[in-house]
């Protein structure tokens, strides 16, 4: 019988190269989706939503029935650790998450961590049930924010700003930026490896702000923590393929890939095919990554740009997915169409 490990997913994340690239898309699950919409309209607010494993589950469920695609991503959000750790998280329409901002690091430190990883345990009965629900053909990811998204999300307070009062905190107060990234990495090995324990099958670190960084603070606000992290994950006995996304990192991929320990490399809309095949070694298996603005227009546009990709990354383990995620505008019949051309190969 098949089991996971044979699936196309797992097999590019172990760095083989399968008869046909697998696809998902981040933020596959969502509001593009009308049984999405009509599911969420049951829910309190979108916390509520994330922390109802009914609800959860069926979300994670959608995209798959809905489109086949070879990997399920577990449906929760990135700030959820940080409601966990007792910073307040709310979602506000038009105006995005409100976290109820940290002012010093010790400010992340009340509640206990076994506290914080069992107030996350509705996250890992999600998991357990969509996991059943899933064949032996499709992966189910957990994932998790990595250490500096998820402390700029602290420290800002808010979804949409300039982010210059994080960046402040890395240069004027170095050492308490290092105690919260700690802190936020300890709390995260622990819920992925729940997730782990759960049934998830791979695990992806969403670090979606590690663009427009000097290369001595991206060595220690993204890279540093990345290493602790992954390294606690081993620790504590999770042998599960991850998967980095460093959004925005550009040439430090490779830096990246060779000091944290991640097994594959998200790629975001800007990176450049050919110096990502220069930069990474061939067996290195890449995630991405298209343009999400091409799921909006479709046509012969999306088109070719999705042909190009699967060529420019023919000699190596690839994963077809988006440069960032799905939004609301995507319109279905783009996705089908995707997939059927991802299928066809290049
Ligand atoms: O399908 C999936 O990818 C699974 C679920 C998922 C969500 N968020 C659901 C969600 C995942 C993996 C995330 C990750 C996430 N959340 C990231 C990293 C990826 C990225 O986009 O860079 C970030 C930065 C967040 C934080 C976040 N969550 C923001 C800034 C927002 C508001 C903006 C928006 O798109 O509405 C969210 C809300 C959110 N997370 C929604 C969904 C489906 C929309 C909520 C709704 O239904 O109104």
């Amino acid at each position: 019988m098949a089991d996971i490990s044979s699936s196309p997913f797992l097999q590019v994340l172990s760095g083989k190269k399968p008869e046909r690239t697998p696809i998902w898309l981040m933020r596959q699950a969502g509001r593009h989706l009308p049984e999405y919409l009509e599911l969420r309209s049951r829910a309190k607010d979108f916390m509520d939503f994330c922390y109802t494993p009914s609800l959860a589950t069926e979300a994670t469920l959608q995209p798959i029935r809905r489109y086949g695609m070879d990997a399920a991503i577990l449906f929760a959000d990135i700030l959820l650790i940080l409601d966990a750790m007792g910073r307040n998280v709310r979602f506000e329409k038009g105006v995005g998450p409100i976290i109820e901002a940290i002012d010093t690091a010790s400010d992340l430190e009340g509640v206990p961590f076994p506290k914080v990883t069992e107030r996350l345990s509705p996250v890992y009965e999600t998991v357990r049930r969509v996991r059943k629900e899933l064949d032996e053909t499709t992966a189910l990811i957990g994932f998790a924010g990595s250490p500096w998204t998820v402390a700029l999300y602290a420290i800002e307070g808010r979804g949409k700003t300039d982010r210059h009062k994080a960046k402040f905190w890395a240069y004027e107060r170095p050492d308490e930026m290092d105690v919260v990234l700690s802190h936020i990495a300890e709390g995260t090995a622990h819920y992925l490896a729940a997730q782990a324990n759960a049934g998830a099958n791979a695990l992806q670190l969403f670090d979606s702000w590690a663009e427009g960084l000097p290369v001595d603070i991206f060595r220690k606000i993204i890279i540093q923590p990345t290493k602790y992290l992954v390294n606690r994950l081993r620790e504590l006995g999770v042998d599960l393929p991850i998967i980095g996304f460093p959004r925005g990192a550009g040439g430090m991929i490779g830096e990246y890939y060779r000091e944290t320990g991640v097994q594959a490399i998200g790629l975001d809309t800007a990176a450049i095919p050919d110096q990502v095949n220069k930069i990474l070694p061939p067996n290195v298996p890449v995630q991405g990554h298209l343009d999400p603005l091409l799921m909006v227009t479709g046509g012969a546009a999306m088109e070719r740009s999705a042909r190009d990709l699967l060529a420019a990354y023919a000699d190596r383990p690839h994963i077809f997915n988006l440069g960032h995620g799905v939004m609301p505008e995507v319109k279905i019949a783009h996705v089908e169409r995707l997939i059927e051309i991802v299928r066809e190969g290049a």
